[in-house]
Parts: C-alpha cells; sequence; structure tokens
C-alpha cells in the first residue's frame, strides 16, 4: 500500500494516527534540528516534520538530502501543528515522519512549481508535465472533467446515445483545411482528419438513432489564435423529427443547466437576436451582451450638414462609452490611435462629450450645433456622463471597426466581468455569403444547412438573401456552439451543392454517399455543436482555451514538448509511397 490517506485529506479529527502518505516534495525547509517538508499530491498538501530528537537518526540524515520534486512515501503519526494555518485545509496538523522512502529523484525543475511561476509560456510547454503539477493547470483540468462529466449525464438523461464516429474519413468541407493521413494500403490516396463528424451524425439519424451526441476530437488546419486549436473537442449532438426549436430548447436547457450545476447561476430564457440585428447593433454575429453601448445609426442625422467626411460615407455609427465624458484629450487620443493601428483600420474618429449638465462639447462642433448633436445622443441612447465615439466609412468595415472599439472600451472600462454570464441566440443566418476571392458563393455554415421554407423562393434569383435555419449560441462574445436543420431531400442538397459551384460529378464523388443516404428514408433532423475548449474555458472566467487542454499546441501548431511535427524516415515515406522534393 503505497498510501492511506492523500495529502489534503487530514485534519484536527485524524490526531495521533498512524498514517502513510505518498507524493512530490514542494519545499523543504532545514533548520538544522528541524527539517519540515510540504508533501503535495493532486489533493493537497501536507506538511511533515523531522526532529532530531524524535527523528530516527537515519531517517533524519536522508530527509537533508531531499530536493524539489522528489518522490517520497513516508510512514509517520498525525500531530498537531503549533503553528496552525487557517488557510490551508490541512493546516492544523503536521506528520512527524518515522519511515521516509525514496521512490524517485527528481532534477530541479526548470521553473517553480508553485501557482505563481518564473516559467515562461514556452518552457512550461515543453515540460507540460511539471505545468500540469500547478495548481491553476491542474485545477482547470478537473474543472474540464466536471463540465464533461455533466454534460455526458444530461444528455445521457434526456435519451441521448454516444456513438462514436471514425477519424480516418474522407474530406467534409466546414470551411477550414484538412489535416490528412496518407494510406500506406491505398497507393496515392489518403484519409482526411474530421472537422467535425457532420455527414456520419446525420447517416446515424438515417441509420435511426433518433438522438446522438459524442464528446469527440475535431482537426482544422487553420491560423491559430487564443480560442482556436488545430485539434479541438466538440459536443457534438444531432436529433431526428425535430424543428429548430426543439433544439433551441434543447441545447438552452443543457446551457442552462451546467451554468446552475457549476456556476451555481441561473439564468433566464436566453435572448434570442437574428443575424441581421446582430450585425447592425453590434456589428459582430456573437455580440457580448454583458454591457449595453449598442450601435446608433447617424446617417439621417449627421449627413448633408457640412461634414465632408460623413457626407461621403456610407455609414456613420456610433456608441456610448459610459462615464467617458470626463476623458481628458490624452485618453481620447489613445482611443483615436487605437482604432487607427492597421488591425483595426479606421481613419479616424469623431466624439462627443455629453456634459453633466446636459450641452454637449464634439470634435466636429463647427459643423454641428446643440440640437444635433442632442439627436446623436438620443440614438446612440447617451446619458450625461457618456462619451459618443463615432466612426464612418463602408458599411460592413465600419460595423467590423467600432465592434473592435466596443470591445476595447468595455475592457478598458472592466465591464467584461468573467463571473457574469450572458448567453443569447443569433438566429437566421444567411444560407450563402459570397467569397470575392473566389467568386462564388460558399456555405456560410456548411453544405447541410437547409434555406428557411419560406426563402426558398430566392434560391433561384437572388441565393444571398435566402436565410437558413441556422443558430449559434453565444457566451460573452464566444461562438461556444453552432448547428442547424438539415437537407434530407436530395434533389435540394443536390441543389445546394449546384448553388456552391460543384459539378455534378464533383458532387457526386465527395457525397454521393450522403446523397443516396437520402433516398432510403432520411428523416428530418438537425442539430449542433459546442466548442467543449471554450465553453470550459469561458466558464472557468478565461478566454484561451489552451489553458484548459492537457497537451494544446503553440502558435505554430506545434507540440514542443514531444516535438511535432516532424520528420520521418525515409522508410516509412516509401512504404507510403510518399517522395519528398
Ligand atoms: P462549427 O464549425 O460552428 O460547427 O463548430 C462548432 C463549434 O466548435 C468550436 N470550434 C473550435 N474550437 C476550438 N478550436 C477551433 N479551431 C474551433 N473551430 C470550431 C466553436 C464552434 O461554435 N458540424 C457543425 C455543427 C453542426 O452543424 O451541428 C460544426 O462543426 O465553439
Amino acid at each position: 500500500m503505497y498510501r492511506s490517506h492523500n495529502c489534503g485529506e487530514l485534519n484536527a479529527s485524524h490526531i495521533n494516527k498512524e498514517v502513510t502518505l505518498a507524493g512530490w516534495v514542494q519545499k523543504s525547509r532545514d533548520k538544522g534540528f528541524m527539517i519540515w517538508v510540504d508533501l503535495r499530491d493532486r489533493y493537497g498538501i501536507t506538511q511533515l516534520i523531522f526532529d532530531e530528537q524524535r527523528t530516527d537518526k537515519a531517517v533524519f540524515e536522508k530527509a537533508k538530502s531531499l530536493g524539489r520534486e522528489f518522490v517520497i512515501q513516508v510512514k509517520g503519526t498525525v500531530i498537531e501543528r503549533e503553528s496552525k494555518n487557517p488557510n490551508m485545509a490541512t493546516g492544523e496538523i503536521e506528520i512527524l515522519v518515522a519511515e521516509l522512502t525514496i521512490l524517485n529523484q527528481a532534477q530541479l525543475p526548470p521553473f517553480t512549481i508553485e501557482d505563481e511561476t518564473d516559467g515562461g509560456e514556452d518552457i512550461r510547454m515543453k515540460y507540460r508535465y511539471l505545468d500540469i503539477r500547478r495548481n491553476p493547470v491542474k485545477n482547470n483540468l478537473l474543472f474540464r472533467h466536471k463540465v464533461s462529466m455533466e454534460v455526458r449525464k444530461y444528455l445521457s438523461d434526456q435519451g441521448f446515445c454516444d456513438v462514436e464516429t471514425p477519424y480516418l474519413i474522407k474530406s467534409t468541407p466546414e470551411g477550414a483545411r484538412d489535416f490528412v493521413v496518407p494510406s500506406r494500403m491505398n497507393e496515392g490516396q489518403f484519409y482526411a482528419l474530421p472537422q467535425s463528424p457532420q455527414t456520419f451524425k446525420q447517416l446515424l439519424m438515417v441509420g435511426g438513432m433518433d438522438k446522438y451526441f459524442q464528446i469527440v476530437k475535431c482537426f482544422r488546419d487553420e491560423d491559430l489564435r487564443a480560442d482556436r486549436q488545430p485539434e479541438f473537442t466538440q459536443i457534438d449532438c444531432e436529433m431526428a423529427f425535430v424543428e429548430q426549436e426543439d433544439i433551441l430548447n434543447m441545447f438552452e436547457g443543457l446551457t442552462r443547466h451546467l451554468l446552475k450545476e457549476i456556476k451555481g447561476i441561473e439564468v433566464d430564457k436566453f435572448p434570442r437576436i437574428t443575424y441581421d440585428y446582430a450585425m447592425k447593433t453590434y456589428g459582430n454575429d456573437k455580440p457580448d451582451i454583458r454591457f449595453e453601448m449598442k450601435f446608433g445609426e447617424l446617417n439621417a442625422v449627421a449627413q448633408h450638414k457640412d461634414f465632408p467626411v460623413f457626407n461621403s460615407a456610407e455609414l456613420v455609427v456610433g456608441i456610448a462609452a459610459p462615464g467617458c465624458a470626463s476623458y481628458t484629450r490624452k485618453e481620447i487620443d489613445a482611443l483615436i490611435d487605437w482604432v487607427k493601428r492597421p488591425q483595426v483600420g479606421a481613419s479616424g474618429m469623431v466624439y462627443v462629450k455629453c456634459e453633466e449638465d446636459g450641452t454637449f462639447k464634439s470634435s466636429v462642433d463647427k459643423f454641428y450645433d446643440q440640437e444635433d448633436l442632442k439627436k446623436w445622443a438620443e440614438i446612440t441612447n447617451a446619458k450625461p456622463g457618456d462619451l459618443i465615439l463615432i466612426l464612418s466609412g463602408n458599411a460592413n468595415k465600419v460595423r467590423t471597426q467600432l465592434s473592435a472599439l466596443r470591445m476595447e472600451v468595455a475592457t478598458r472600462l472592466g465591464l467584461r466581468k468573467p463571473d457574469e454570464f450572458a448567453p443569447l441566440w443569433v438566429v437566421d443566418f444567411p444560407l450563402l455569403e459570397w467569397d470575392e476571392e473566389s467568386g462564388r458563393y460558399h456555405a456560410m455554415h456548411h453544405p447541410f444547412t437547409s434555406p428557411k421554407p419560406e426563402d426558398m423562393a430566392l434560391i433561384e434569383t437572388e441565393p444571398g438573401k435566402v436565410r437558413a435555419n441556422a443558430y449559434d449560441m453565444v457566451l460573452n462574445g464566444n461562438e461556444i456552439g453552432g448547428g442547424s436543420i438539415r437537407i434530407h431531400d436530395r434533389d435540394l442538397q443536390s441543389r445546394m451543392f449546384d448553388l456552391l459551384g460543384f459539378s455534378k460529378e464533383e458532387a457526386q464523388a465527395q457525397f454521393g454517399f450522403l446523397m443516396s443516404a437520402f433516398e432510403f428514408g432520411a428523416p428530418p433532423h438537425g442539430g449542433l455543436a459546442f466548442g467543449l475548449d471554450r465553453l470550459v474555458s469561458i466558464l472557468g472566467g478565461q478566454e484561451t482555451i489552451r489553458d484548459f487542454i492537457a497537451f494544446p499546441k503553440n502558435n505554430s501548431g506545434r507540440d514542443v514538448m514531444i516535438d511535432a511535427p516532424s520528420t520521418i524516415d525515409e522508410s516509412q515515406l516509401q512504404e507510403l509511397h510518399i517522395k519528398l522534393r
């Protein structure tokens, strides 16, 4: 028996008990006649004491040799501590050690294994197994476990069946590049790793599984960001005989359950907004609604005066930054510089201070009088004390820029509170989006998404105007899930591939299996997938998903610990029929 207890559970009720503990040496303090060692495992830290007077001489000598991160086993007696530590679960006791076994020695770790470490990101990634010993990383993994167990429990109780789908598949277009795997047995042919199990879950519905879920790895070869990894995990779900409403209710139920169980928070029914409303009101399809600052469109009240910048703009739009009328010239200039950065790309910014006395002071006083500015304040919902920030230009661009500014101001004002949760649904996404580069339409969600029946007629005439039965779940400004009602009719699916520029042959070659399945009695169906990494990190009050993944990739898509990707042997290449240039 390596241990009778773990390092987090002993307290005053165990005093005088003989115990055996095992773990890592967090630190050791040698006072000459007395040695204290903090022994750590996943569950906590217990203080050990070696006393020249009371401890066997050989054991005492061995204790002197202990270094940080040595793995040891001790036997001893639980005693009351002289100086208690009320901040520690085990702070009332210590172990007077009688026997000490060094199970394994350890080199000095390259960074300190403490909550606040001196290790930079790169070194911690290289020695991720050491980083996992630290509370912040360990606790994130335990938190992730808790979320995924709750998800499994909830979905299983609702009748969902966990089915595994294959990882070696044929490419499914979801907008990113595929990772491919060469086939040794089929010369010149490749599998693709799934970007999602989309087509398989639809085939499970054709197979009559009715309600499917899977917590599943997905692979996308795309540029990385804080909320993106090349391999990530989805909570993938699909249901048969459902309409959009059924799906929204089911997964709103799951999310509400998680907020309650994990965070102890009860949330009201999720607001639902359309894609069009989201774009016009927040300039983006994943709005953070923990705070206001809704867009106010000012064309009608700001154009046709003598200010040429606004007159020539497609859109003049502003937000009211709460309480910022007191900003100094320097603070405002800092915001102007911020919007002019190439990453944001605005050419300038107009501002209006809404003074406490009801008057206005703006950077365009030359062109606009108090009556004009009052109208701007009404439209942007600005109160006395607020600062209206206005951008103008091409409508799409300016919305994106103002959306970035809205988030920046919210961050500066501390309005993006990690312990506040504001979920919502964004619905009625466009079915297609025009891609300037390739000169054709792309599916906004994916090619299996069904158009709204009432927009069907537009498919032939104005395909860009057709709305889809597609929806995203948004939490605190992050898209945490997305899905749609699917096409289950062969002819419509085939028409969709036409619209997306597939030839009949290409569509048949890539998706013949799905279209023929639709000829064998496919039920109406739909579903959604959550990004588990994102969901967990936001519930955990953070936005970097890497911190919630045991072994993540860095920004260049590398695992620096195992050093992957890497070259392979010439003989392996030959077996795979691959010649490198
Ligand atoms: P979608 O592509 O919207 O839909 O993906 C679903 C959710 O997965 C998360 N996600 C990611 N998380 C981390 N890293 C990435 N690279 C990454 N890409 C996506 C997001 C996203 O909302 N098959 C459809 C679902 C469906 O229609 O049912 C799909 O994959 O949180």
